[in-house]
């Protein structure tokens, strides 16, 4: 009698395994209109492929479905696609069926603001650094000499911080997307034509 009800546990152990796990029975069962799910989110555009059909997004939370990411993903109709481009900000709706998700509305609710490095340098560092970058009575020149023995991050570093007495230190001025953009300009604009061999990069 033991053994007999053993042996059913087991059965009835494997049986409710087989048809949880199964994964042929979920792979066969079709996708009804009751399995499709809409959700709503908003988001930054990338990129904007027309050809493909096909938009990039940098999307905030999609609540019930996913955390904060980007996607790349196919529009119902290429013609939502008319008007939009990077940088534009969206609201948008998905559907999602199985694993396919297809966005059903997009609209265009404003802008992110772009940086513009070269700007920036004209009004927050031209005055003590010259306007290409040669120097002036407040500030020494970064095309050459010290100026040269930085990298990159360290320029961030120092525009952020500030350095010895007079260089002021940008980090309530200016946003860190801001600071990057303006380090951008001086190095591959103001220094683009220093030869290689000058820029030393050294660490202190
Ligand atoms: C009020 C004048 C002033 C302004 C405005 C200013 N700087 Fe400076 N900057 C200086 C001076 C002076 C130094 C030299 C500091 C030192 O080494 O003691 C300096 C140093 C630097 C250095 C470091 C160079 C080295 O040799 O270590 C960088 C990079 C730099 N500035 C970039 C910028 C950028 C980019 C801006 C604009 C966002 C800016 N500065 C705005 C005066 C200024």
């Amino acid at each position: 009698m033991k053994t007999y009800l053993k042996i059913i546990t087991l059965l009835t152990f494997a049986a409710g395994f087989f048809s949880l796990g199964c994964p042929t029975q979920e792979a066969l069962k079709p996708v009804s209109p009751a399995d499709v799910q809409t959700y709503k989110s908003t988001g930054v555009v990338r990129a904007v492929d027309r050809a493909a059909g096909k938009i990039t997004i940098d999307h905030d939370d999609i609540p019930g479905y996913m955390t904060a990411m980007q996607m790349n993903e196919a529009v119902r109709d290429p013609q939502m696609l008319d008007g939009l481009k990077a940088n534009d900000k969206v609201e948008f709706e998905i559907e999602r069926a199985g694993s396919k998700i297809t966005i059903t509305k997009i609209t265009k609710t404003g802008e992110v603001a772009t940086v513009n490095g070269g700007e920036l340098y004209k009004t927050s560092c031209a005055e003590c650094h010259g306007g290409s970058g040669e120097g002036a009575p407040k500030g020494i020149s970064l095309l050459k000499g010290h100026a040269l023995e930085h990298t990159e991050k360290e320029y961030v570093d120092q525009v952020t911080n500030g350095e010895g007495k007079k260089m002021p230190a940008f980090k309530d001025k200016l946003s860190p997307e801001q600071i990057a953009a303006v380090v951008k300009f001086v190095r591959g604009e103001l220094q683009k034509d220093v030869p290689k061999e000058e820029m030393k990069e050294h660490k202190h």
